[in-house]
């Protein structure tokens, strides 16, 4: 089984009625709650449908954006790492997270430099290396302390960067498999994927670049339909999920989960 595909178990989080004071770069409306949970209930199913075991946490009204919970944490077969958000308005959302990965996991270790930032959401797990994406929520300290705590576990980081304007690297690649990445021409143009198979989402469609691969299935946000019949083509089963109210606070499918298989 390849970790970085295959998933034993994802924590997510259920979105509070603060949602709608969430970080957005641009305003394009109101998240409307309960549309959001209705597709946020479809996402857990489907995860469910794959034989895994999801955790949902209560909402938390004091963290407006506390449905991402992949910015959290970074977890790996041997262990969680609690990140530092750099969005001030979730750095508490790393600690509420620290209990439930205790729960699961044998190790789990944090950054805790106050200089260093980082996001789950700027961080790709591939089969052979740890891509992270330098960003606006996602510094050099940061960078630096994930990769000392990673080495001992036999991880190494690559640091690259997320295209100028971009919330998270994540937000323009996703791992299809272990050597496919879906990704968005404007970051693939920066050589970062070489010794990949790269597929670039369709032009206009840049938004369908984060998807999730878990277990057998493609999630994908639901409107892409010209990504969605390359991602197929390819030879991946792909379910289309309703995104319209995540993608209001530039959220998509990896976001809205953790997704690991803790090594007894
Ligand atoms: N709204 C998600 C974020 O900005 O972190």
């Amino acid at each position: 089984m390849s970790s970085s595909i295959h998933f034993t178990h994802a924590i997510t989080r259920r979105p509070a009625p603060s949602i709608t004071a969430g970080l957005r770069a641009v305003d394009t409306g109101t998240p409307d709650l309960a549309l959001m949970q209705a597709h946020h209930d479809a996402y857990v199913a489907t995860l469910r449908e794959t034989g895994a075991t999801v955790v949902e946490l209560s909402a938390l009204d004091a963290y407006p954006d506390s449905v991402f919970v992949e910015d959290t944490a970074l977890c790996l077969p041997e262990g969680a790492v609690i990140m530092r958000p750099g969005a001030p308005s979730r750095l508490g959302e790393a600690a509420e997270m620290a209990p439930h990965l205790r729960a699961l996991y044998g190790q789990v270790v944090g950054i805790t430099g106050q200089e260093s930032f980082i996001e789950g959401g700027d961080i790709l797990v591939t089969e052979r290396e740890i891509l992270v994406g330098r960003s606006a929520r996602t510094n050099a300290a940061g960078i630096a302390e994930l990769t000392a705590l990673v080495a001992p576990w036999g991880h190494t980081v690559r640091e690259v960067h997320t295209p100028p304007g971009v919330l998270h690297f994540k937000t323009d690649c996703s791992l299809l498999d272990v050597d496919t990445i879906l990704s968005t021409k404007r970051l693939s143009a920066s050589g970062c994927f070489a010794g990949y198979t790269v597929i670039d989402v369709a032009d206009g469609e840049e938004a369908a670049a984060n998807t999730i691969r878990f277990n057998d299935l493609v999630l994908l946000p639901e409107g892409f339909p010209r990504t969605r019949d390359a991602i197929a083509a390819a030879g991946f089963s792909v379910r289309e999920i309703g995104n319209s109210e995540c993608a209001k606070l530039d959220g998509g499918m990896s976001c809205l989960s953790l997704r690991f298989t803790p090594r007894a």
